[in-house]
């Protein structure tokens, strides 16, 4: 089930998320945050360092992160650790044992993979925050991706590889392959929180809100999650 709320700009949707995400935390003893990169969550982010700096503590909070590259060190400047460290851990007090985030380095990935699904199984995600992509990707998800995927391995396709290259000094170096949560993963999560602003994400938002539950539209598998709220500005919602 979805509950939209259409704002009139980044900023707004980022003060909403704010609440969404804040009133999950207040509510938890324990609020186990399921996480993700890219540049839509931002403005959430600083949102939750700026509560920080006035005194809230974000000490109780577990994390897990959707997805990760594999094959480059942790410290690398495009790993999503780094990320994540520059964009949000670093402004909080979340102990550095509650953060996760799937190992890319791993010496065995597919291990990796089954380790970080038995993570989330004892810590059940409170509220999963997503960006969604343009074709309707959700994580590291691409159309096609059956909907009974936990954890696994992905091969980037080469659109993505070339989206992503501008971070890169070269394409060659941008990886080929990441560790994403499945659909079913975020499937489990109590509440979804998914942020999208623009107008490149409208087919998208339409997809996942008023299409067909198909695999064509990795999102469109949230009609079948009974707690979504969607934050999207006017251009994004602009097709519903
Ligand atoms: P964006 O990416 O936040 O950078 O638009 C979202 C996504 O591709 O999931």
């Amino acid at each position: 089930m979805f509950k939209i709320i259409v704002v009139e700009n980044y900023d707004e949707a980022s003060r909403e998320a704010f609440k969404v995400m804040k009133e999950v935390i207040d509510s938890n003893e324990r609020p186990v945050l399921g996480l993700a990169t890219g540049s839509t969550p931002i403005g959430l982010y600083k949102k939750m360092m700026a509560d920080h700096k006035t005194g809230t503590s974000y000490k109780k909070c577990i994390t897990f992160n959707l997805d990760e590259y594999i094959g480059l060190p942790k410290t690398h400047e495009q790993t999503y650790y780094t990320f994540m460290h520059d964009n949000l851990f670093n402004g909080l007090d979340i102990p550095e044992e509650n953060i996760h985030i799937p190992v890319g380095d791993s010496a065995n990935v597919p291990a990796e993979c089954i380790k970080y699904e038995e993570a989330m199984k004892e810590y059940h995600i409170d509220i999963q925050l997503l960006g969604i992509g343009g074709n309707g990707h959700i994580g590291f998800n691409e159309p096609g991706t059956p909907f009974d995927t936990l954890t696994h391995i992905v091969d980037l396709q080469e659109k993505t590889r070339q989206d992503n290259a501008r971070f890169f000094e070269h394409i060659d170096e941008v990886p080929t392959q990441a560790i994403t949560m499945g659909i079913a993963t975020i499937m489990k999560s109590k509440k979804v929180l998914l942020i999208a602003t623009g107008e490149n994400k409208a087919d998208a938002i339409y997809g996942m809100i008023k299409g067909p539950v198909s695999e064509a539209c990795p999102a469109s598998a949230l009609q079948n999650h009974n707690d979504v709220v969607v934050i999207v500005d006017k251009a994004a919602a602009s097709k519903l």
